[in-house]
């Protein structure tokens, strides 16, 4: 690492907040202690794992996604492209998703650090340790595929940095998890799924099937650790925090339009924005990444009328009958099955105030 280098890429961000050094050590038991067993036993390889095949050979100019899924397909933004360009835009496409989930990643490692500096609980800084490492991964992982395989790497969208810099500048932990836990890495899951469950090119579907078995414990980490000290906020912080939730879900939603790309094409970047914002299948895909938030949300108690509202304005309401991530980690295929029968639904280790 050189001088010039740090000087063009690195940007720093300031911030503040207490690290949390435990005088005593409570008994590893509960929840969290075994969600911290699971994330031991379920660490994996990115560069060696025998089901991500980085000699696949991926051809960009072949369809990621059938062309139908597009939000400008059948328009007159596609109908003027030849087939050639058409392809071009899958590609870049691919690439401005893909480099959204690096950044996230990257965000996603920072925050999990100063999460476990941060938490006043012992356990909590043990299974943090563990996704510090499994988010190092991701971000392994998905810039391998984009630098060799797509040759093309966007810059962090806008609504994303904002929405990374309010959760690395914010002083408080809670506050940490609520931003990166439970909404950011609740959309990542989502999104994951969709990807994993319709993309037509095997490596990605490999490599997000396996960073996806990471998120689902990393969303109940987050409920996890928040749900005894969200049951004792005061009428004012939760009025906060449901501000902040609503937000954020606003921030969320705008991101995932891909103005970069319209851009970088040289097309009617407002034309598309605005299709892409209207177009039936591409809100559809916006508000099933919000199926595992809004359960979430309910669970922790900030389900208050004021963001019952502003889901209904998203539309995503509709989600809070769902199983909340935690619940699921004891449902078949969680990993934590054989415990459901014992389970209190609480970690028994208090945070420490
Ligand atoms: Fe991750
Ligand atoms: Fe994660």
């Amino acid at each position: 690492m050189t001088k010039e280098l740090v000087a063009k890429s690195f940007e720093s961000i300031e911030h503040t907040y207490s690290s949390g050094f435990l005088a005593d050590y409570e008994h590893m038991r509960g929840d969290l202690a075994r969600l911290y067993s699971l994330a031991k036993e379920n660490q994996w390889d990115g560069e060696h794992h025998p089901d991500i095949d980085w000699s696949t050979d991926v051809d960009p100019e072949k369809p990621f996604f059938p062309h139908e899924q597009a939000a400008i397909y059948g328009t007159e933004h596609w109908n003027k492209m030849t087939v050639k360009e058409q392809h071009r835009f899958g590609h870049e496409y691919m690439a401005w998703t893909l480099s959204q989930f690096l950044h996230g990643e990257q965000g996603a490692l920072l925050a999990t650090c100063q999460i476990t500096d941060s938490v006043p609980n012992i356990d909590a800084k043990l299974y943090g340790s563990t996704q510090v490492v499994d988010e190092a991964r991701h971000v392994e992982v998905y810039d391998r595929y984009l630098h060799k395989n797509l040759e093309i790497v966007y810059p962090v969208n806008h609504e994303l940095k904002t929405l990374l810099d309010q959760i690395l500048t914010d002083s408080r932990w809670d506050m940490k998890y609520l931003g990166m836990q439970i909404l950011v890495e609740g959309l990542a899951l989502a999104a994951f799924q969709m990807i994993r469950d319709t993309v037509q090119e095997p490596l990605i579907r490999e490599i997000t099937r396996m960073v996806m078995k990471d998120e689902s414990r990393h969303v109940a980490f987050g409920v996890l650790s928040l749900q005894d000290y969200y049951g004792q906020l005061t009428e004012p912080e939760v009025k906060e925090r449901v501000e902040f939730t609503y937000e954020a879900s606003r921030l969320m939603r705008d991101r995932l339009l891909g103005r970069d790309v319209y851009e970088k094409l040289g097309m009617d970047v407002e034309a598309c924005v605005e299709l892409e914002r209207h177009n039936e299948l591409s809100l559809k895909f916006r508000q099933i990444l919000f199926s595992k938030i809004v359960p979430n949300v309910k669970k922790l108690g900030l389900l208050t009328p004021d963001l019952r509202r502003g889901f209904e304005e998203l539309g995503v309401i509709e989600y809070e009958h769902l199983p909340s991530s935690d619940d699921e980690l004891y449902q078949p295929g969680g990993g934590l099955e054989e415990f459901a029968d014992n389970r209190d639904g609480k970690s028994d280790v208090r945070m420490a105030s």
